[in-house]
């Protein structure tokens, strides 16, 4: 009874989306943009699975190579175990609060550190992508710590003349975060 008109109003809703999309909700956002690096949503919309089988599955999605962190997976874990999850209903679509950097754990920390004023993902700004930073440094195994010490002191030369100035306050911590994550876009 109350079966049909669930599915007819989730119906609506998938049609007025765009096709690569997840229900909105917090945490939605970073979820399709880690996940859609290797596959198309689809993988997520059409098999919904327990909370405990989402944890197993965003361990072996992790070890085949998605770049998140734990405080990532933690947010992505809630939002999946919320919306896609065979045990209960989803709740009605909510806004991403979490969008934006938000929960993001990489994206607050180049907007704490302003990095963002100078760097984005896959356009130049006044220092390179951060996709080209990547794609330089594949499979150099040095390549992080030579990377920590010019953020922290700041330098130039590696991409042209103008200068990176230094990020004295950044700890160790959030430049392994950073750096770990810089590595993997590419
Ligand atoms: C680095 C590549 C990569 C990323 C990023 C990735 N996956 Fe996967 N995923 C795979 C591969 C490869 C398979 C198919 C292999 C398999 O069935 O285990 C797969 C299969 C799946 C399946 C089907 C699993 C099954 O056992 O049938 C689900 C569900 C899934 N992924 C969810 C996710 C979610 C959620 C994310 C984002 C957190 C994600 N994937 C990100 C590589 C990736
Ligand atoms: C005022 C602008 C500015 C800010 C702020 C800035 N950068 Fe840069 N960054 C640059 C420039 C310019 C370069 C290129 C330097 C060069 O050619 O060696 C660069 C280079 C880099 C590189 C590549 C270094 C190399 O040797 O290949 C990384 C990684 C990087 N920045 C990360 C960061 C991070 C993380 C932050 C925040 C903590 C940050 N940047 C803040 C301007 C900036």
């Amino acid at each position: 009874m109350l079966l049909a008109p669930a599915l007819g109003l989730a119906c609506a809703l998938a049609s007025a989306q765009t096709p690569d999309k997840l229900i909105s909700g917090p945490g939605a956002t970073l979820t399709e943009n880690k996940c859609k690096i290797c596959h198309e949503l689809q993988h997520i919309r059409r098999q919904p699975l327990s909370r405990g089988e989402w944890a197993d599955n965003l361990r072996n999605m992790k070890e085949r190579g998605t770049p998140m962190d734990e405080a990532e997976m933690a947010v992505i874990l809630e939002y999946l175990a919320t919306y896609y999850n065979r045990e209960q209903p989803a709740p009605a679509p909510a806004p991403d609060t979490l969008a934006g950097g938000g929960a993001d754990p990489v994206a607050k920390l180049l907007n704490a550190h302003a990095c963002s004023g100078c760097h984005s993902l896959d356009k130049r700004v006044v220092g390179p992508s951060f996709r080209e930073v990547g794609q330089r440094y594949a499979g150099d195994t040095g390549a992080a710590a030579r990377l920590a010490a010019k953020i922290r002191n700041g330098g130039q030369g590696a991409w042209g003349s103008v200068p990176m100035p230094p990020a004295p306050a950044i700890s160790d911590a959030e430049l392994a975060t950073l750096i770990g994550w810089v590595l993997s876009q590419n």
